[in-house]
């Protein structure tokens, strides 16, 4: 699957500006997507700010139930789940597994340890792995998948797992020409590739930076976001002229351009959607790739820059 799709959007209105009016959009844009080829859609059950806890799943649940059914068992639909500090034990994950499942429609393809613990409480996160293979062993959920994860620390938990016959099938983490860590040497893609573990970019449009032109107005909606931006947007211009020329060479976007870059370095990237405009560029930059010397004019360009994303506090080493 050359492209994926993400959720965090469906239900945050901090960061996102959700509001419940969008829905239909939201479904819009979903079922575009699918049309169009794009399978795999990426939640978790901590997506949906305050009371709207679960919403991302609960909606991707309700749009993908009223799919036809050959467009509904194509998809493979990975949430996931959070390893809060009460959440304990090989059994701490299963009843938030069963709520997350629910919210799904009763379907689930893939469940992902949304982060690793091994920084802060290292001892919780054996028994939570255990209880996720535990899932898989049973037929319960399809495969495995983690997050927020680096090299030393995968490679622990790779061999955990296969001591008892379950394959680790993807790790997500931030990856984008603003985020590039773990493509660097030694960094966590070298791993997935020795280890035959499926790479996902999150954030690989740096939440939508990488999609703007370079004198575009900050979001609408305040908060972190548009904070985000208003710092590090004065300070990629090299970078989004590199991606413009790109772009225009090829008549595509510059977001596609970005997706690419992506592709090219060996990960699948699952890009947040809320617009069919969107859901169509996402799935249009499946049918190409970028040569080489793209790729390294890119690669030059986001090392030159004095500015990166912010890391996830929660990633491991
Ligand atoms: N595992 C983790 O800890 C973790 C963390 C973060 C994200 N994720 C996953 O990764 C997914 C994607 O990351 P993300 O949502 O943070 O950010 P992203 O994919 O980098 O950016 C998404 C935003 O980019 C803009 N965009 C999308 N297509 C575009 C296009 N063709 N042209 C211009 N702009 C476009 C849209 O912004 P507007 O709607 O404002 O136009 C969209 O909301 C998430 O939804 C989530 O599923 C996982």
């Amino acid at each position: 699957m050359p492209i994926g799709v993400g959720t965090w959007a469906w239900g945050n209105q901090f960061l996102w500006g959700y509001r419940s009016e969008q829905d239909a959009a939201l479904q819009a844009t979903f079922e575009r997507a699918v049309q169009l080829g794009l399978r795999f859609f990426d939640t978790a059950d901590s997506y949906g700010t305050g009371r709207l806890q679960g919403r991302s799943e609960a909606l991707l649940g309700q749009f993908r139930s009223a799919l036809p059914p050959e467009q509904r068992d194509r998809l493979l639909v990975a949430t996931k789940l959070a390893p809060l500090p009460w959440r304990l034990g090989r059994q701490g994950l299963h009843r938030a597994f069963e709520a997350s499942r629910h919210r799904l429609g009763g379907r689930l393809e893939r469940v992902q340890l949304h982060w690793s613990t091994a920084r802060y409480a290292p001892w919780q996160e054996g028994p939570l792995l255990e209880g996720l293979a535990d899932l898989v062993a049973a037929g319960a959920v399809g495969s495995l998948g983690l997050s927020n994860i680096g090299p030393r620390r995968l490679r622990q938990v790779h061999q955990q797992l296969s001591r008892r016959g379950v394959t680790v099938a993807s790790l997500q983490v931030q990856l984008s020409l603003l985020a590039p860590e773990a493509i660097a040497p030694g960094g966590v893609a070298d791993v997935c590739r020795e280890l035959g573990i499926a790479l996902i970019a999150y954030s690989p449009l740096a939440l939508g930076l990488l999609g703007r032109d370079p004198g575009a107005p900050l979001p609408a909606t305040r908060g972190a976001r548009r904070l985000l931006f208003a710092r590090l947007q004065p300070r990629i211009g090299p970078l989004q002229d590199r991606l413009a020329g790109i772009a225009r060479n090829r008549g595509v976007p510059p977001a596609a351009v970005a997706l690419n870059w992506c592709r090219s370095h060996g990960a699948m990237p699952i890009v947040g959607l809320r617009s069919i405009a969107q859901a169509e560029a996402a799935a249009a930059a499946a049918q190409w790739t970028l040569d080489d010397a793209e790729r390294q004019g890119l690669d030059a360009a986001a090392a030159a820059l004095e500015v990166r994303m912010p890391a996830n506090p929660f990633s491991s080493g």
